[in-house]
C-alpha cells in the first residue's frame, strides 16, 4: 500500500471502508467524495462492450449501447495469434474508454472441459497454453488503452449446471496443470488490473472464499498486484471472502455486506488491516482508471467493423476441402441454403450479449459478388410452426438446379447459452435431414457451421467441404463470404477437438455431476490429451485446419538456450501459388516419465504468413516453465529430467518432424521417511547406491532361494517385486535382516546429506 492510499484510508471510517468493498449498484464502485475517491464502471465483456443504459442485469436481457461485436473467444482462439488478439483487445479498450468504462469484464480463460458447457463460446480452448497466450494478448491490448481487463472466471468454472454452488472436485495435478495454468500465464505475462473469481466451489471451497487461490497462488506465487472482484453474486459469506482476498463484491447497493463487515471488525473476527488492504485496492483501481481513461474520441464504427471482419476471417477453420471444391467460383450457379446464411447467429447468449453496430449476413455478402449466379432457399426455419417439408423440398430443387450448394447449418441461441449446459452435441434433426436430401440432389456440397461449441458431424465423410464458422461476431457473414470466395485464405486451426461422439469425450460420465459435486475424473487428460492417450478416433483433431495454400515442413532443429527455453526452428514452404498463413505447432512428450502423461502436449505455436512459393524459417519458443508438471510430492511445478520428444506439426495428429532433446530438469529431493518405499530408497540420489549395494544379501535375496537367484537388488526384477515395501516395515520381515535402527540411520543419512524440499 502506498502513502497516498494510507493517507486516504486514514480519513475513512470503518463503515466507509466497508462500503468501498461492495459496488454502489449493479455496475459501479462506491464513491466517497470527501476523500476524493471516484466511482468507476466495470461492465461486460468479453468480445464487445455491453454497457447498459436502462435496467441492469447480468444475463444479457436489458438493452445496451451499440458496440462492435468481435468474434467470441471460440472463434478468435482458432487464429492461434496473440498479436491478432491484442489488436482486438486494443479495439475493446478504445470502445470501453469512449464509454467511460474503467474495466471490461473479460477475457474468460476457463478450459473447455466438455463440449456440453453452455458457455464454451466465451472460452478460448481446451488447452491451457492457447488460453493463456491468447488471453494475455487480449489483456495487453485492452490495457494499452488505459482500461482494465478482468480475467475470469477464476477458477474452474467449466460448466453452467448448478454453477453458483457446484463443487469442482479436482486433483492437484489437473488443477494446476490444466485449470489454473492459463490464469497464471495471463497474470504473469500481462498483469490484468482485475481478476474475477468464479461462482463455483473448488474441492468444496467457494472460489470467493478460497485463500489459497485468491491470495497464496494469485498474489504470493504469481505476483498479481491488482484487484480481485467477485463474479456477479458469487459471494456467499462476505467476511470469509474478504479474509480470503476478495476485494470487491459485485453487484452492490444494498448495504447488507458493509454492515456485516463492520460487525466483524467490531467483534474481532476480521482484522481491520484486511479491510484496509481491500479498500485500498478499490481506491487504487478507481484512481488509476480515472487518470487513464480518455473518453473524448468518437467510435470509428467502420474501422472496428473492418477489424471484426478480418479477425472473423482469421478465425474460420476449413475442416475439409476434397477436390478443391472451395474457393467457390462466383461464375458458377451457387445455391445458398440454410436460414443461418440470411439470419446469422454471430454471438452467444447471456452476459456477453452485444448490441452490434451492424450485422453482415453471408447471403448479402455472397450475393454482392456472385449476383444472379446465386440463389437462396432457407431450407429450414427457426420457428416450430415452419413447414419443414416444403422448405426442404424448395432447397433440394434449388440444389439440383445448381453447380454447387453452400448449406449453412448450426445451433440457435435456444440450444446453447450461458446459464445452462447442452445435453447432447447434435445438430437439429431437421437440418441433418435437409442436408441428406440436398446431397442426393447435388453432391457438390459445402457445409458452413454456426455454433458456439463443437457439434457432431455424422456427415463428415459424405460432404466434400466443411467450413467451421463458429460464432464470428457482427462481421462474420462477410468474413465467411471472403473465405468461401477465396478473398481470404483460411488459416484457422481448431482450438478444441471435434469428437466423433459425445460418448468419446473426456468428461463423459463425469459431467455435470450430481448433488452439488462434479468429479474431474479424467484428470489431466482433457481435450486432445485424452483422445491421444486412448488413441480414440476423432472427427477433426485439435490444431487441425486447412488452407487454400499447401505447406511443406522441413526438418526441425531444437536448440536448448542458456535460460532453459527451447528454440524450435523449422523451415516451412508454401508450395502453392497463393499467399497463406500457417500455424506451426510444437508438442512435447516424455514417454518414460515418472508421472502419467499424454503422448504429447502443446508447448509452443506460431502463426506465420508465408508468401506463395517461399520458405520461411519459423522459430517457436518453448518456455522452460511450460515443460513442468505439478509434482504432488513437493507441491510445485517441476521439470522432469529426461529425453523429450519434440513433435512439430500442422495439427496434433499431423506431425511433420520429430526430434529429441535432453533436458537436465529439476533436482527434486523428497525426504525419506519410514513410509518411503524400498524402491524410493534405492533410487535416492544420496543413499540409493548404498542401499542397492548393501541390502541385497539380507533381504529375500540369497536366503529365499527363489526369484532372485542370490542376485538380490542387483536384479531389477526382484526390486520390482519387493520395491513397494515401506522401509518401516522391513524389520518386520525376519528374512530381511534389517533392524529398525538400520532404517533410522538410513533415513537420517539420506535427509542430512542435503536439505530436502
Ligand atoms: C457472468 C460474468 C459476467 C457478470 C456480469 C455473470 O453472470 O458469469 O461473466 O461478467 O455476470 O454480467
Amino acid at each position: 500500500m502506498d502513502d497516498r492510499a494510507r493517507e486516504t484510508l486514514a480519513k475513512l471510517t470503518t463503515a466507509e471502508k466497508a462500503s468501498l468493498t461492495s459496488g454502489a449498484d449493479f455496475w459501479t464502485t462506491t464513491a466517497i467524495a470527501h476523500a476524493g475517491i471516484p466511482s468507476v464502471m466495470l461492465t461486460d465483456g468479453p468480445h464487445g462492450l455491453r454497457k447498459q443504459t436502462g435496467s441492469a442485469d447480468h444475463l444479457g436481457l436489458g438493452s445496451s449501447v451499440p458496440a462492435t461485436c468481435f468474434p467470441p473467444a471460440v472463434a478468435l482462439a482458432c487464429a492461434f495469434d496473440p498479436e491478432l488478439a491484442e489488436r482486438v483487445g486494443i479495439a475493446l479498450g478504445v470502445e470501453s474508454a469512449i464509454e467511460n468504462v474503467a474495466v471490461i469484464l473479460g477475457p474468460g480463460v476457463n478450459i473447455k472441459r466438455s463440449p456440453l458447457c453452455g458457455r464454451n463460446f466465451e472460452y478460448l480452448s481446451e488447452d491451457p497454453l492457447v488460453s493463456g497466450v491468447l488471453g494475455a494478448g487480449l489483456v495487453r491490448g485492452i490495457q494499452s488503452r488505459g482500461v482494465g481487463a478482468s480475467l475470469k472466471h477464476f477458477a474452474a468454472n467449466n460448466q453452467e449446471t448448478d454453477r453458483m454452488r457446484v463443487s469442482a472436485d479436482i486433483d492437484e495435478r489437473p488443477l494446476h496443470e490444466i485449470y489454473l495454468r492459463a490464469f497464471q500465464r495471463v497474470v504473469t505475462d500481462a498483469q490484468p488490473w482485475t481478476v474475477m473469481c468464479s461462482y463455483s466451489r473448488i474441492n468444496g471451497v467457494y472460489a470467493s472464499e478460497d485463500h489459497r487461490l485468491l491470495t497464496k497462488l494469485l498474489r504470493d506465487d504469481w505476483g498479481f498486484n491488482g484487484l480481485v472482484v467477485s463474479d456477479w453474486g458469487a459471494v456467499d459469506d462476505r467476511v470469509a471472502a474478504l479474509t480470503a482476498g476478495l476485494d470487491l463484491e459485485m453487484p452492490g447497493g444494498s448495504g447488507h455486506s458493509a454492515e456485516r463487515i463492520v460487525a466483524a471488525v467490531a467483534d474481532g473476527r476480521l482484522p481491520e488491516s484486511v479491510l484496509d488492504s481491500a479498500a485500498a485496492r478499490v481506491i487504487a483501481l478507481a484512481r488509476k482508471a480515472e487518470a487513464r481513461i480518455h473518453p473524448s474520441h468518437k467510435l470509428d464504427v467502420d474501422a472496428h467493423h473492418a477489424l471484426a471482419r478480418e479477425a472473423a476471417a482469421r478465425s474460420i477453420v476449413l475442416l475439409k476441402n476434397d477436390g478443391g471444391l472451395l474457393p467457390l467460383d462466383p461464375g458458377r450457379r451457387i445455391a445458398v441454403i440454410g436460414e443461418f446464411a440470411r439470419t446469422p447467429r454471430f454471438q452467444g447468449g447471456g452476459s456477453s450479449h452485444i448490441n452490434p453496430t451492424r450485422v453482415d449476413s453471408a447471403l448479402d455478402a455472397l450475393a454482392a459478388v456472385a449476383g444472379d449466379h446465386l440463389r437462396f432457399a432457407p431450407g429450414f426455419g427457426f420457428a416450430a410452426a415452419d413447414d419443414a417439408a416444403s422448405l426442404r423440398d424448395e432447397a433440394v430443387a434449388l440444389a439440383a438446379a445448381s453447380d454447387v450448394a453452400a448449406v449453412f447449418l448450426g445451433l440457435t441461441e435456444a440450444e446453447e447459452s450461458e446459464g445452462f449446459d447442452r445435453t447432447h452435441i447434435n445438430l437439429p434433426a431437421a437440418q441433418l435431414e435437409l442436408l441428406d436430401a440436398v446431397l442426393v440432389a447435388n453432391p457438390n456440397v459445402v457445409v458452413v457451421l454456426s455454433n458456439g461449441s463443437v457439434v457432431a458431424l455424422p456427415f463428415a465423410d459424405r460432404v466434400p467441404a466443411i467450413v467451421e464458422a463458429w460464432l464470428l461476431g457482427q462481421a462474420g457473414g462477410s468474413a465467411t463470404a471472403d473465405v468461401l470466395l477465396g478473398e481470404a485464405n483460411p488459416s484457422g486451426k481448431l482450438a478444441e477437438t471435434i469428437p466423433v461422439r459425445l460418448e468419446d469425450t473426456p468428461a463423459f460420465g463425469n459431467f455435470p455431476g450430481s448433488f452439488g459435486h462434479v468429479r474431474y475424473g479424467e484428470g489431466v487428460f482433457v481435450g486432445y490429451r485424452w483422445y491421444d492417450l486412448r488413441e480414440t478416433a476423432v472427427a477433426f483433431p485439435f490444431g487441425h485446419g486447412l488452407s487454400y495454400a499447401v505447406f511443406d515442413y522441413g526438418v526441425a532443429q531444437v536448440h536448448l538456450a542458456d535460460d532453459g527455453d527451447l528454440l524450435v526452428t523449422v523451415p516451412v514452404t508454401n508450395t502453392s501459388d497463393r499467399p497463406g498463413r500457417e500455424v506451426v505447432q510444437v508438442y512435447l512428450g516424455l514417454d518414460d516419465s515418472a508421472v502419467e502423461r499424454p503422448p504429447r502436449e502443446l508447448k509452443g505455436f506460431r502463426s506465420v504468413e508465408i508468401p506463395a512459393g517461399e520458405t520461411v524459417e519459423v522459430t517457436v519458443t518453448v518456455r522452460s516453465a511450460d515443460l513442468a508438471y505439478w509434482d504432488t510430492r513437493v507441491g510445485r511445478f517441476v521439470v522432469e529430467p529426461g529425453t523429450y520428444r519434440v513433435d512439430v506439426g500442422a495439427s496434433s495428429r499431423d506431425i511433420r518432424s520429430t526430434s529429441v532433446v535432453d533436458i537436465a530438469g529439476d533436482d527434486v529431493r523428497v525426504a525419506l521417511t519410514e513410509h518411503s518405499s524400498l524402491a524410493e530408497a534405492a533410487a535416492h540420489p544420496v543413499v540409493g547406491p548404498a542401499v542397492r549395494a548393501s541390502l541385497p544379501k539380507g533381504i529375500f535375496g540369497a536366503s529365499d532361494g527363489g526369484a532372485s537367484d542370490g542376485e538380490g537388488f542387483a536384479d531389477d526384477m526382484v526390486l520390482q517385486m519387493i520395491g513397494s515395501i515401506p522401509l518401516g516395515r522391513l524389520p518386520g520381515f525376519p528374512s530381511a535382516g534389517v533392524t529398525a535402527d538400520d532404517i533410522r540411520k538410513l533415513i537420517a543419512a539420506a535427509n542430512s546429506a542435503e536439505p530436502p524440499d
